[in-house]
């Protein structure tokens, strides 16, 4: 998969619309990634479902989303703008990622991201991605029932994500995106019961930054398939220091909450001056070069 630049919206922030996902192509994204979508439709949990902090934002949505039969209008719609459109599909079961990964890419989809790292739904996400075994199944069978590029989301919340990775790798995953959001939780000390109504939540932003670092760092070692970095990139110098640790693209998602879509642009434009400042040709020239040190 071509992209005109390696920035990527990251699944779940404004993803849920074609129209959203338009406005972060205009934004400058090279690449957009919806929000996960499954077989049936999900309402998601009561609220609240999103604490911001000074660091960044727990999150427990609950994977609400209409169902793929629903979606499918959206990513007609989304494929009109230009980039490659990546659906993000979770399932409880290897047949149900499968059958939701058919439906997006008879639809038009250029690839699907797997989410096997859902921090706050039982019996999907990550407990899938935690599992090499059942991690393994899930991303075979999906291999078997689409043509396109199968990408798959892991999460930190492992002992040793180099080893999922692995896993995935050998699968068949063409591509890796690490991270998801980090378990977490808050707790408010005047009523003093948890915030969010699911109780605990998935952390995201600055805050996880030098985690999703060290995860790409340390897939980068292991495996040989292509790194997506994720997790807390917010300016170019972020972005950079995923492509050095062996990133090929980033996503972003919660800068975007925080500073608004234009830091696609931004990020793109402090990519190209800091290639052309350190005389590189291109981003692959940067790709995993921190590991030659
Ligand atoms: C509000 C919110 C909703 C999210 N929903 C999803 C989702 O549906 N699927 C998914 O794979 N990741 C989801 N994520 C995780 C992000 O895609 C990303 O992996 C994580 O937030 C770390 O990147 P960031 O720090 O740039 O936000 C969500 C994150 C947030 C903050």
């Amino acid at each position: 998969m071509r992209l005109g630049n390696p920035t990527m919206l990251a699944s779940g922030i404004l993803g849920l619309s074609a129209e959203s996902l338009g406005n972060i192509v205009m934004a400058g994204a090279g690449a957009i990634v919806t929000k996960s979508v499954g077989l049936k439709p999900r309402n998601g949990y009561a609220n609240p479902t999103i604490v911001q902090t000074s660091y960044g934002l727990i999150n427990a949505m609950g994977l609400p989303n209409p169902g793929i039969t629903e979606f499918v209008k959206e990513i007609h719609e989304a494929k009109s703008f230009g980039v490659p459109v990546i659906v993000s599909v979770y399932g409880f079961s290897a047949e149900e990622y499968a059958t939701v990964a058919k439906k997006a890419v008879d639809a038009g989809a250029d690839a699907v991201e797997l989410n096997v790292s859902c921090p706050h739904v039982e019996e999907t996400g990550s407990e899938i991605g935690q599992n090499p075994k059942i991690l393994a199944e899930v991303v075979r069978k999906v291999k078997a029932s689409v043509e396109k590029p199968v990408f798959v989301k892991l999460s930190p919340n492992v002992t040793n994500i180099a080893e999922i990775a692995e896993a995935a790798a050998k699968a068949g995953a063409d591509a890796l995106t690490a991270i998801n959001t980090v378990k977490a939780m808050a707790i408010d000390t005047e009523t003093t019961v948890p915030i969010l109504s699911n109780k605990k939540g998935g952390l995201s932003g600055p805050a996880i930054k030098p985690v999703a670092v060290r995860c790409v760092y340390e897939i980068y070692e292991r495996v040989k398939v292509p790194i997506i970095g994720c997790g807390g990139i917010t300016n170019w110098r972020d972005a950079v220091e995923f492509l050095l640790a062996g990133a090929t693209a980033v996503q972003i998602g919660t800068a975007i909450a925080l500073k608004g879509p234009n830091v696609f642009k931004k990020i793109k434009r402090g990519i190209n001056a800091y290639l052309r400042r350190k005389g590189f040709k291109s981003v692959n020239e940067i790709v995993g070069l921190s590991h030659c040190s």
